[in-house]
C-alpha cells in the first residue's frame, strides 16, 4: 500500500487534456510521476501541454482523438500502446455543451453531439481501457468528470445534465462489474470552474452573482481544483475507493 499519493510507473490517458480541467489533471498526474497521454481533437492543444510537461521533467505524448468516434478511440489506443506498451489510468474529460436553453427546443443534431461525445465516448474509452486492462491482468483506475448538473436539475441546460447523469450511472454499474479485476472506477462532480467551457456563465454577471450567492467558498473553482482529486481517485492511496462520486464545487451543493 502507497502511503503518498504517487503515480509513478502509471501511464495515464487523460481525454481534452489540451485545456482547461483536462489539462490541469494532465499537468498533476505527470507531477505525480505518471507518464501521459494528453488526448483531443486538435493536437496543437495537446503538443503545448506535452511540451510544458516536458520542459518540467515529465514524459508525455499527444494524440488527436475525437472521443465520440470509436475507430479514433481504437486508432488512440495503438499509438498509446506502441508509444509506453500498457494503459493504467484513464481520465473521461473530454465533453461538450453545445446547446444553452429550455429542454423542449432542443434540435435532434445538438442532442446527438452531446450524447455522441459525454456518453459514448467516455463508455468506450471506458470499455477499450478496460479490456486492455482485462487481458493484461493488471489494476486499474478510472476517473469520469461527470457535473453538479448530472445530479440536481440544470435549468437551460438540461441535455448536458441528463448526459452527466449518465456519466454517474456508467461510474456506479462500471465499478461494481469491474471490481472484480481490481478496476476502480469513480467519478467526479465539479460545479462551476473557471474554463472556456464555462465562459458563457462566468461572464455573465447575473449568473455568476447567483452562483457566489450559493458558494460556501465565495468563489468559482480553478481547474487545479479538480486537478489533485483526479490524482488522488487514480492513485493507489485510493484502493479501495470505488463508484463514488466525489463533488468539487466549492459548497454548492451542500447549501
Ligand atoms: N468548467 C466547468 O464549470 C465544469 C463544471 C462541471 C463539469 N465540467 C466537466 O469537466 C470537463 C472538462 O471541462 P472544461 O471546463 O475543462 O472544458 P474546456 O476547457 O472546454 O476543455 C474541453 C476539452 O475537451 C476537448 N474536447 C472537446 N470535444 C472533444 C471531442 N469530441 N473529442 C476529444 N476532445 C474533445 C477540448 O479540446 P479540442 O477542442 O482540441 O477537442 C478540450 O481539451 C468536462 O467533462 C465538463 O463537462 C466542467
Amino acid at each position: 500500500m502507497a502511503d503518498s499519493i504517487s503515480l509513478q510507473d502509471k501511464v495515464a490517458i487523460v481525454t481534452g487534456g489540451s485545456r482547461g480541467i483536462g489539462e490541469a489533471i494532465a499537468r498533476a498526474m505527470a507531477r505525480a510521476g505518471a507518464r501521459v497521454v494528453v488526448a483531443s481533437r486538435k493536437i496543437d492543444g495537446c503538443e503545448r501541454v506535452v511540451s510544458e510537461i516536458e520542459q518540467a521533467g515529465g514524459e508525455a505524448l499527444a494524440v488527436a482523438c475525437h472521443t465520440g468516434k470509436p475507430e479514433q478511440i481504437e486508432a488512440l489506443m495503438k499509438t498509446v500502446l506502441d508509444r509506453f506498451g500498457k494503459v493504467d489510468v484513464l481520465v473521461n474529460n473530454a465533453a461538450t455543451n453545445p446547446y444553452f436553453g429550455p429542454m423542449i427546443q432542443l434540435a435532434w443534431a445538438a442532442w446527438d453531439k452531446t450524447f455522441e461525445v459525454n456518453v459514448k465516448g467516455y463508455f468506450e474509452m471506458a470499455r477499450v481501457v478496460a479490456r486492455h486492462l482485462i487481458e493484461r491482468g493488471a489494476p486499474g483506475a478510472i476517473v469520469n468528470l461527470a457535473s453538479v448538473l448530472g445530479q440536481d436539475a440544470a435549468p437551460m441546460q438540461g441535455i448536458y445534465g441528463m448526459t452527466k447523469a449518465a456519466v454517474i450511472s456508467m461510474t456506479k454499474t462500471l465499478s461494481v462489474e469491474l471490481g472484480g479485476a481490481n478496476i476502480r472506477v469513480n467519478a467526479i462532480a465539479p460545479g462551476l470552474i473557471e474554463t472556456r467551457f464555462s465562459q458563457a456563465m462566468t461572464s455573465n454577471k447575473q449568473i455568476l452573482d447567483m452562483v457566489l450567492e450559493r458558494t460556501s467558498l465565495k468563489r468559482v473553482g480553478k481547474p487545479d481544483d479538480v486537478a489533485q482529486a483526479a490524482v488522488l481517485l487514480a492513485s493507489d492511496a485510493a484502493s479501495y475507493i470505488t463508484g463514488e462520486t466525489l463533488v468539487i464545487d466549492g459548497g454548492w451543493t451542500a447549501s
